[in-house]
């Protein structure tokens, strides 16, 4: 069939008909499709626990009548709190409360990679690699994310401590490179900071996040202030004298 494609149509068309053919890109680490496991089938106990009943209740009163399924990515992160992961049962449940077919949840939780479909160590550290962060050296992170958790990209640690993932931008480019650990982010890294961070992760501390160098406070300018650096005009600054 392609053979005879080839011989009749032209090379746009013929294109066209390869773009077809391909697989979807996979950007991120995890698989989209899902595959029952022991762990993670539609029998798996999940229920929500009643600090998170009254959540939810609060979260949909916030969605007039017609459109509380814009509560789904909320109810989902609260699924994922709980459980630590998001198995395909906790998906089900909040289509269940939702009233919505369990494929609209699908879509949702296999789309955006903050949600978690497999089982997760205690830290989730994901590196951002996008271009900034790799502008600023971001594979360097990643070598020493990667030896210091013992620690494969999209997998587990085997004492399950950590979970490493490469991310797209995380929204801190200013600060590249940056890295997240659960839900801080650390920025302006060295290899050397990354490996204090894991360090004392493995102590069971909570190193404070934020900039780690240049004794930035946030996303200000690392050589100092540039702009505002004298006291605004009063308010009359360029209006005119006669008004
Ligand atoms: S590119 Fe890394 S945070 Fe934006």
């Amino acid at each position: 069939m392609l053979t005879f494609l080839r011989k009749t149509c032209n090379l746009s068309v013929l294109q066209n008909i390869r773009n077809l053919q391909i697989s979807a890109i996979l950007s991120s680490d995890t698989l989209f499709t899902h595959r029952d496991t022991e762990y993670n089938n539609p029998s798996t106990p999940f229920e929500f626990n009643e600090a998170n009943k009254k959540r939810i209740e609060a979260i949909l009163k916030i969605y007039p009548e017609g459109h509380k399924r814009g509560a789904m990515i909320p109810l989902l992160d609260l699924a994922q709190r709980q459980y630590g992961w998001l198995p395909i049962s906790a998906m089900h449940k909040v289509a269940e409360i939702l009233n919505v077919s369990n494929m609209r949840v699908y879509e949702v939780a296999t789309f955006y990679t903050m949600f978690n479909r497999k089982p997760m160590g205690k830290y989730h550290v994901q590196i951002c690699t996008c271009t900034p962060c790799w502008l600023r050296d971001s594979d360097s992170i990643l070598k020493v994310v990667r030896e210091e958790t013992n620690c494969e990209i999209g997998g587990n640690s085997a004492d399950n401590m950590f979970s490493v993932s490469e991310v797209e931008c995380l929204g801190a480019c200013a600060n590249a490179p940056m890295l997240q650990v659960n839900d801080d982010y650390y920025e302006d890294l060295t290899p050397e900071t990354t490996k204090a961070i894991i360090d004392a992760l493995k102590n069971g501390e909570r190193p404070p996040p934020g900039p780690q160098c240049c004794n930035r406070y946030a996303a200000e300018p690392a050589s100092g202030l540039t702009s505002l650096t004298s006291p605004p005009p009063d308010p009359t600054f360029g209006v005119r004298s006669d008004l």
